[in-house]
Formats: C-alpha cells, sequence, structure tokens
C-alpha cells in the first residue's frame, strides 16, 4: 500500500519554493499519468509530481526528503518495462524531464556531455551531424530519455556489435539520496582510479542517486549499411541459425529474432505490408551489417545467405533503399507495443548464451502449456537476449498474481540452468524482484543491500526497486 499523507503542508510549501509552483503537481490527471510507465497494467499515484529544472533544485529537494524521510521515485520519459518508475511507496515522483539540453558535443575528444532528460533518438541524430555515433539504441529511442538508458543500461539492436549503455558512459553527475552532489569519475577512456562507481551507478535504476550530467563516449558513424529479412518455416531453426552466424566469423551490426505472431500483430497495427506474413513462416531474422567498405559488406551479406541455406531459411527479402530499411525497423520497434495492445501485458527480458537460444524458446512454448499462457518471443537473438510477452486470459499483470509468479519463477529457474539471469536491458525494477533470489545467492544481496545503505542510509530514493532491504 501506498504510503499517503507524508508530504505535510508544510514540506509541501518548501518543495514547492524549490520547483516554483508551476512544476509542482498535484492534480488527479497529472497524478495518474506519473503514476505509470509502460510496465503491466500497474498504477500507483505518487502524492506529488516535481519537475525540477536544475542539480541544485534536485539536491535540495533530495536533502528535504532525506531529512523527512519522504520516499522518491525519479522518472525519465516513462516507457520502462520493470516499474523502476512507479511511485509505489507514493511520496515525491520526480521528473528529470526539464533537464533536456545537450550541453556539449565535444568534437577533439569524440564525447559529448548532456543532461538527462534528452531523448534517446534526439541525442543521436544531433551528434550524426557532426559524423559520430552513439549506438545504443532502444526500440523506444524516439521517446525514451537518455537518464532513463543510464537508470536501466539499455541496450536495443545495436548492443550486438557495439555493446550497451555502459560501454559508452565515461562519467556521471550524480546528486546523491542525502543532497550531496558527486562526479562519478573523469572524462577519460581509460580509468583505475579506486572503486568503479560511474559503472555501479549505470544500470542502479534510480536507487543510488539521479543522474544530473552525462559524459558519452561517440564513435565515427558507419558509412554504410545493409538489412536483410530472413524468414523461417521453424522457429528452432531460427534460433540454431543465430548463433552459428558468429561461429562462422560475422559480426552483424544487429541480428534480431521476431515470432510471425509477433509480426502480424504490429503489421496489423501499423497498416503495413512491408513484410510478407505467410502461413509457412513461423519467425524471421532481421540481419544487418555495417562499416565503411560497401564491397565487404555485400560479400558478408551473401555468405551470411549462404550459410542459413543449411538451417531451411526461406527466400530473403532485401531492403533496398532508406525507406524500406526504415519500413522495417519500424516494425520491429513497435512489436511491445503492438502485442501489449493485444493483450499481451507481460513482458520478461531474458538473456541466455547465445547458443541456448533454442533450448529456452523450446522450454518457453513448454511453461506456456503448463501455465496456460500463450507466449511470443522476439528481440536481440545476437545477444542471446530474448523477449517473451505473455498473454494470459485472465492473468494482466505478473506483479502481486502468485499463479504468474510461480510460472515466471520456473521460467527464471530454468534460464539459470541454461547459464542466463533475469534481465538483459529493461532491469529488475519492481516486478522482477521476487526472482531475484533465483540467481542470486544471499551474499550478493547482502553485499547489494549494503552498497544501497551506504549512498541512501534513510531508504528513501526508489526504496523497494530491485530488492527489498528486508529479503
Ligand atoms: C524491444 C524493447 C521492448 O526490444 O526492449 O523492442
Ligand atoms: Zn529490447
Amino acid at each position: 500500500m501506498a504510503n499517503t499523507g507524508l508530504i505535510t503542508p508544510s514540506l509541501a510549501a518548501q518543495l514547492k519554493s524549490i520547483v516554483g509552483d508551476p512544476f509542482f503537481l498535484a492534480d488527479e490527471e497529472n497524478l495518474n499519468h506519473y503514476g505509470h510507465d509502460e510496465t503491466e497494467r500497474l498504477l500507483f499515484l505518487p502524492e506529488v509530481v516535481l519537475k525540477p529544472a536544475s542539480t541544485e533544485e534536485i539536491a535540495s529537494i533530495l536533502r528535504i526528503c532525506h531529512e523527512n524521510k519522504i520516499p522518491v521515485t525519479p522518472r525519465g520519459a516513462g516507457t520502462g518495462l520493470s516499474g523502476g518508475a512507479l511511485p509505489h511507496l507514493g511520496g515525491v515522483l520526480l521528473s528529470t524531464e526539464r533537464l533536456n539540453k545537450i550541453i556539449q558535443i565535444d568534437e577533439r575528444n569524440l564525447q559529448v556531455t548532456t543532461e538527462p532528460g534528452v531523448i534517446t533518438e534526439v541525442l543521436q541524430n544531433a551528434v550524426k551531424e557532426k559524423g559520430l555515433f552513439y549506438p545504443p539504441d532502444p526500440s523506444s529511442r524516439g521517446s525514451c530519455f537518455i537518464g532513463g538508458n543510464i537508470a536501466e543500461n539499455s541496450g536495443g539492436p545495436k548492443a550486438v556489435k557495439y555493446g550497451v549503455v555502459k560501454d559508452y558512459v565515461l562519467n556521471l553527475e550524480v546528486v546523491l539520496p542525502t543532497g550531496d552532489v558527486i562526479w562519478t569519475g573523469a572524462n577519460v577512456l581509460k580509468n583505475s582510479t579506486g572503486y568503479n562507481l560511474t559503472q555501479l551507478l549505470v544500470g542502479s535504476e534510480g536507487t543510488l542517486g539521479i543522474v544530473t550530467k552525462i559524459v558519452l563516449k561517440l564513435i565515427p558513424f558507419p558509412k554504410f549499411d545493409l538489412l536483410m529479412l530472413v524468414p523461417f518455416a521453424s522457429l528452432e531453426k531460427a534460433s540454431e541459425a543465430v548463433s552459428a552466424i558468429f561461429r562462422a566469423g560475422f559480426v552483424p551490426s544487429a541480428l534480431e529474432l521476431v515470432e510471425i505472431d509477433a509480426l502480424k500483430i504490429v503489421s496489423k497495427m501499423v497498416d503495413s505490408t512491408a513484410v510478407p506474413v505467410d502461413d509457412s513462416i513461423a519467425a524471421h531474422l532481421i540481419i544487418e551489417v555495417d562499416g565503411n567498405n560497401m564491397d565487404v559488406l555485400m560479400s558478408e551479406m551473401e555468405q551470411i545467405a549462404e550459410l542459413l541455406t543449411q538451417f531451411e531459411a526461406g527466400e530473403i527479402f532485401f531492403a533496398d533503399d532508406a525507406q524500406q530499411k526504415a519500413e522495417l525497423w519500424k516494425l520491429r520497434r513497435r512489436v511491445a507495443e503492438a502485442v501489449k495492445t493485444s493483450g499481451y501485458t507481460i513482458e520478461e527480458d531474458t538473456v541466455v548464451p547465445r547458443a541456448e537460444l533454442p533450448a529456452l524458446i523450446k522450454g518457453v512454448k513448454e511453461l506456456g502449456k503448463q501455465y496456460g499462457f500463450h507466449a511470443v518471443c522476439y528481440g536481440h537473438a545476437g545477444d542471446g537476449n530474448l523477449h517473451i510477452r505473455i498473454n494470459h486470459p485472465t492473468i494482466k499483470n505478473s506483479h502481486g498474481n502468485e499463479e504468474m509468479t510461480n510460472a515466471l519463477t520456473a521460467l527464471f529457474e530454468l534460464v539459470k540452468s541454461l547459464g542466463g539471469t533475469i534481465s538483459g536491458e529493461h532491469g529488475i525494477g519492481l516486478i522482477q524482484k521476487p526472482y531475484m533470489k533465483t540467481v542470486f545467492k544471499d551474499a550478493n544481496l547482502y553485499l547489494m543491500r549494503e552498497i544501497k545503505k551506504a549512498f541512501d542510509p534513510n531508504n528513501i530514493l526508489n526504496a523497494g526497486k530491485i530488492f527489498d532491504l528486508t529479503d
């Protein structure tokens, strides 16, 4: 249950004087809007929503909340899928949306310094204008914030060649839960100076501090890319082909899998006929290669296509121009939203060593039969990162549901037995907490709890996310 009535009139007046009247919101419409993100069908109302505009304002808010033990939930764009931004304890919802400036693109050093409330795609486009590339590209890149990407250590399709957010973060300005402000590291490419607080903050899901400035590494933008869509009559064969591509020596810049049911739903939602969806197809692989030499890329694509004949691939569709490529990526990026709308409300973010993907998919289908749900699989197959969307006839939230919790515990036991883990890029947040014990020993959880206590002695900042202090 949410703790309501924590913010006394005197505290409210203090908070209002920090952010200014228009940025202190407590009306029903705003509380509802900021009470949910993209996770399942969950809603938790905060008591107030604050929209600070600077590091200093955030520090002042946290100082007050620390002193008065008021829960604070930080929020980026609210596109999260594990409930990290859900204010499940009430209190203050702190939105970073007004910290939305790209501070500096440093072309000499190939770095960018930005505030957290910049939309990821806006940042990518700004650096691209200078010939530079920031690769991590979650499907929600058109609406998610770079700060949220840091909080979740996001990935996306390009991660398979270029790595995830953590591989690009050099330095962070962070407001600690006590109101102190630190920089975690330095703007350098190598750093062996003490514990790596930068990397500890990346993926900490807003539990250790609020990131207010971010320094990212950039790389030169590759000149060319080629994209193909490969149909398979069997899901098993499609998933077996994935690891064979890497064993043969190729590193695609994207290697995605989409099961046919998901493609049917998304094609209908965006009213697209770009991809033929016929009943003989079970799944597609989307394969992209990129680089600076077109002849090399053409040859790589041909060799990959040849290899895929061993896995009974169907007729390959090559995206010819920028428009076809964009259409195909649009379909892929909107899968999560489309399947959610049609009843697949529960999303898992499993990750296994890539060659174990066929075993994972087989296990998911068996669990579906056993527990009475239908699952569609899609995601970043090249990383072994499989998104599993679950449609259960009556259970729409896994959070707080015993039957679904049992089903998911069985899923994560399978994932663990294959050498994998719970989340590749969406985080643990609120809804994956019950399964941390499936993959970690008590000693792991002890260390995490003690780190949390060192950063946040009063347990105010995104408390009860990732784990409970009482776990
Ligand atoms: C995707 C998001 C859901 O891969 O992670 O589409
Ligand atoms: Zn994803």
